[in-house]
């Protein structure tokens, strides 16, 4: 197994990250070992498609290992993730009698363990929490680091808390059931951790797109050196956000330096507003991730010195993860228009994150950037076609 421990810095809080082919056989001892001796309850957090995938499984491990096991399904999709779901997930939660000596488990991808991390980190003030992460993205973001965070109506994750897990269970072969858009939308965030973290870490998420091309990685999935190659990916993605967590846990607002965590949003002020200017419907987070770091990395060129064969390269890697949704018809002014909700969410300015080379991002204010220099990178990058 490859491991990964996260220790905070002044928090008292220390975890491991495992991730391994077949782990899911392990999840009983696995939680056993991650909560406090005296746990006797927990709740599985999930939703009915992947319940039905990994589920029952899931929970006979648990049941085996001395655990009462509840189970509380959430509803599928972004638009659950808000207060009226937070609210039965609490109310599930009294009704069990869950202590803070028990634990909440999330089975899914980011939107629940979002969801089911903030509702631990507010019941009783705090209740112990573990990942079982079945997207990409899960695994190599969103449950890693302690951010919860619920949607309103005022913004995509506005209202959360840093919670952090006390472990983290990474079990590869559940990508074996993703679909081919959901895969491209985790690789799209594998090429920004790449782009952000180091050179090393961007050349080993490229070679791997280039040997196993999402829309046929399936085909590869009993193969002995792509399951390590896999492993290997995931623990270093796991790793560089551990760091990054580790160095800068909850994204100190006076911090511009290039390990802040501030540059794990490497292309989002984009994204964001292209979710936003489509109703939250055409795109997944990570496909709208895939156009926000085209458009950074074609700002940087003329912000941040950001050289054409750098760019031509890191586009190029992008179009590894696959096919995005069209954009030619979005409209460049309302996406601007749009930039405001993530300024609102930062406060005074709004940060781009760019590249001065690849692995070597500078976080700029938006005032240093020339509206013009926005304008023409979204065009070229919206404008160019629905394959990137
Ligand atoms: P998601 O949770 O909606 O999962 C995508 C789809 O895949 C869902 O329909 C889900 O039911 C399904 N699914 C999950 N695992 C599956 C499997 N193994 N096989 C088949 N289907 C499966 O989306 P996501 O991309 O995992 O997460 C997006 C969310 O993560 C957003 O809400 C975003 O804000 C959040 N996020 C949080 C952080 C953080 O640091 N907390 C970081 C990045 C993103
Ligand atoms: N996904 C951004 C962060 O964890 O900070």
């Amino acid at each position: 197994m490859k491991k990964v421990n996260i220790a905070l810095e002044g928090a008292a809080h220390e975890y491991s990250i495992g991730v391994e082919f077949g782990l899911l056989e392990s999840a009983g001892e696995w939680a056993r070992a991650a909560l406090p001796a005296e746990a006797r309850k927990v709740i599985l957090v999930t939703n009915a498609k992947v319940f039905s995938l990994y589920g029952g499984p899931v929970e006979t491990k648990l049941s085996k290992a001395g655990f009462e096991v509840f189970v509380w399904k959430m509803g599928d999709g972004e638009r659950f993730k808000n207060f009226s779901s937070l609210e039965k997930a609490l109310s599930f939660f009294g009704e069990t009698r869950i202590t803070r000596s028990d634990g909440i488990i999330a089975l899914g991808g980011g939107v629940l363990g979002d969801l089911a991390g903030f509702a631990a980190a507010i019941y009783q003030r705090g209740i112990p929490f573990l990942q079982i992460p079945t997207t990409l993205l899960a695994m190599i973001d969103s449950s890693v680091g302690g951010k919860t965070a619920v949607n309103t109506a005022f913004g995509k994750n506005m209202i959360g808390a840093f919670h952090q897990p006390s472990a983290v269970l990474i079990d590869p072969a559940t990508l074996n059931t993703l679909d081919r858009r959901e895969l491209t939308a985790g690789f799209c965030e594998a090429v920004k951790q790449g782009a952000v973290g180091s050179r090393s870490l961007f050349e080993q998420t490229a070679d791997f797109l280039r040997i196993y091309p999402p829309a046929k990685i399936l085909r590869h999935s009993a193969d002995e050196r792509f399951r390590d190659h896999l492993e290997n990916l995931l623990a270093a993605h796991v790793r560089f956000k551990a760091e990054i967590v580790a160095g800068d846990e909850r994204e100190s607002t006076n911090r511009s330096d290039g390990r802040s965590r501030k540059i794990l949003n490497f292309g989002h002020t984009t994204a964001h507003a292209l979710e936003k200017v489509t109703g939250y419907k055409r795109f997944k987070h990570g496909e709208a991730v895939g156009y926000g770091i085209m458009a950074a990395a074609e700002i940087s060129k003329t912000v941040a010195n950001f050289v054409q064969d750098e760019l031509k390269l890191f586009n190029d890697v992008v179009r590894l993860t696959g096919v995005l949704p069209a954009a030619d018809d979005i409209d460049i002014k309302s996406v601007i228009d749009a930039f405001v909700f993530d300024k609102k969410a930062s406060g005074a300015s709004l940060n781009w994150i760019l590249l001065e080379r690849i692995g070597t991002p500078k976080i700029v204010d938006s005032s240093d950037i020339p509206k013009s220099t926005i304008e023409s990178a979204l065009q070229k990058v919206l404008r160019h076609t629905s394959t990137p």
